[in-house]
């Protein structure tokens, strides 16, 4: 496979990289991935884009994007938006990989560096959930990741099946200081 970078995009570069985001998402959807949609519809997919530009100019999120020849193909965020009581947490979600690109260990560096990097924002807890039986569920667990439990009937499919939930959960080393309170 050809070399690909990672980078950490701000709102203004994710807000011009938004067609390619949207690539991204639509062909996972395409493939009946289960993140959210449950069709390929471009506006609804444009607006979610949208709105995660406004999270990344407010720090509510963070977003690492994969550059194959300098086209994004690859995604995963960091939530970082937690009540007071849960600033020690984030959330891990849209690790999303085109279907051209997959195989190559792509998600699996996303994930190591979103790791790392919630880390350095002096989180030590992370959390996610995916589709039980999704092929996202070994690599996660080959990741140190436990399984907190599953919860039935929790997303419709693509296909229009209600698919149960794994919750995710993992424990990691923080060296940045915890962010305060409501920060
Ligand atoms: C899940 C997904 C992100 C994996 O992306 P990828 O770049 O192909 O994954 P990697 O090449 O890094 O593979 C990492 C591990 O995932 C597992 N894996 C990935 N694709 C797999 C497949 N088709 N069959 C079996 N295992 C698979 C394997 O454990 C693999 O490790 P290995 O290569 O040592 O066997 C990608 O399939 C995807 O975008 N799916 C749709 C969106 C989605 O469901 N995301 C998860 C949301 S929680």
């Amino acid at each position: 496979m050809n070399k690909v970078d990672y980078q950490w995009l701000d709102a203004g570069q994710a807000q011009q990289a938004l067609p390619e985001l949207c690539d991204v998402l639509d062909g996972c959807v395409a493939q009946g991935a289960s993140i959210g949609f449950v069709e390929r519809n471009a506006q609804a997919m444009h607006n979610f884009w949208q709105d995660v530009v406004l999270s990344l100019a407010c720090g509510d999120k963070q977003l690492l994007v994969a550059k194959r020849e300098g086209r994004i193909v690859g995604t995963v965020m960091l939530v970082l938006a937690m009540p007071a009581n849960g600033v020690h947490r984030a959330e891990v979600i849209k690790l999303l990989v085109h279907p051209d690109a997959r195989r190559g260990g792509i998600a699996r560096q996303l994930m190591l560096q979103a790791e790392a990097r919630a880390g350095e924002q002096g989180r030590s807890l992370l959390v996610l959930d995916t589709r039980s039986g999704d092929v996202a569920e070994p690599l996660y667990l080959s990741l140190g990741w436990q399984v907190a439990g599953q919860i039935p009937g929790y997303a419709r499919s693509t296909a229009g099946v209600m698919d149960a939930t794994t919750i995710m959960y993992k424990v990691i080393e923080h060296n940045g200081s915890m962010p305060a309170p409501g920060a």
